[in-house]
């Protein structure tokens, strides 16, 4: 035999050596809740380890992050339930949660990089991702909205906005409004690949924003496609973005592979709520071993081709490339 595979394997250092995937922790980008409330660090009970913070608590976190080397967060709000209302006017609102936030941390953590989740489902008093028209999202009326929710959020100190509402022509308008407010400079991450998946449920536990009626099929995609997620992909590459997402991440590898391969522009992969909860709750049964698989699911993401990868597993990813165990 002259060709023996188990060579390359037989030794640490060489395996190290010829790895075909290298990550580092400049690529994790942490999502995190904030809500209305003083004194406020809840767990959430579909997702146990992480927490609902207020604005005065959601500082130990950021630290926490800076400390394990983990530079970008994605912020994502709850308003009080009666600030809610049918076109979620508190995303856009100076008073907002989101908008707070920004001004009264980012100053203080200049070395944390902060983008924003653009979004009506958090703040609309029915759930949905934006103005309705009927019992579905009227697409064109919710770009308004989302124009504004943005702007505001850049106005805030926003870094990056990152839409994930899936309305046609989002990113266009956006874009529009952000330029001629002369933030030319602010990177758009496009949640433009995003499907219809129960991998959601948890994140909606936490944030309060399962809808009241129906789901969000007519604007979120079907998982049994991927020609569709590149024709997205591509839409919102014309359309001006900077960063194109794949969501979920764990189930969706193979179109994370391909749009990587189509588009030039940077991907970013966020393996989402139901996969994390998923992972505790195995590890809790003692089904699973957990830092394992964290290390395999952040690998996969990397080796699909993703840059970017959006997890809440941020830190223990980061405490694993410390180790030298991935990476
Ligand atoms: C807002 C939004 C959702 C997630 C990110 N942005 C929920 C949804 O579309 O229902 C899900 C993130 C997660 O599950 O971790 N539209």
């Amino acid at each position: 035999m002259i060709k023996r595979p188990r060579r390359l394997r037989s030794n640490e250092i060489l395996r190290k050596m010829v790895r075909e995937t290298r990550i580092d922790k400049s690529s994790l980008v942490y999502p995190i809740f904030v809500k209305e409330g003083e004194n406020v660090k809840e767990e959430i009970p579909t997702m146990p380890g992480q927490y609902r913070y207020s604005i005065d608590t959601i500082s130990g976190k950021i630290e926490s992050l800076l400390d394990a080397g983990v530079t970008s967060l994605m912020l994502f709000g709850i308003p009080n339930d009666e600030d809610k209302d049918e076109v979620g006017s508190a995303a856009f609102s100076e008073n907002g949660i989101i908008q707070r936030t920004l001004e009264a941390v980012k100053p203080k953590y200049p070395q944390m990089y902060f983008i924003t989740d653009v979004c009506m489902c958090e703040y609309t008093s029915h759930g949905h991702c934006g103005a309705l028209c009927g019992e579905d999202v009227d697409n064109d009326k919710t770009l308004e909205l989302l124009a504004k929710t943005a702007l505001s959020q850049v106005q805030a100190g926003a870094d990056m906005v990152a839409p994930s509402d899936m309305m046609d022509g989002r990113v266009a308008a956006i874009r529009d409004i952000l330029d001629k407010n002369n933030y030319k400079n602010i990177p758009i991450m496009s949640y433009a690949v995003k499907y219809a998946s129960a991998f959601y449920g948890p994140f909606r536990d936490a944030a309060g924003s399962a809808p009241s009626f129906g789901d969000r099929k007519t604007y979120q995609m079907d998982f049994h496609n991927i020609k569709e997620g590149v024709k997205e992909a591509i839409l919102d590459v014309e359309e001006g973005a900077d960063i194109i997402m794949v969501k979920p991440a764990m189930s969706f590898l193979d179109v994370v592979r391909e749009v990587s391969n189509q588009i030039t522009l940077p991907v970013a992969a966020y393996s989402v709520s139901g996969e994390y909860s998923m992972v505790k709750a195995a590890a809790k049964a003692g089904f699973i071993e957990e830092d394992r698989i964290i290390a395999e699911m952040a690998v996969s993401a990397f080796r699909a081709g993703t840059n970017v990868y959006e997890t809440y597993f941020a830190e223990e990813v980061a405490k694993l490339i410390d180790e030298g165990r991935i990476g």
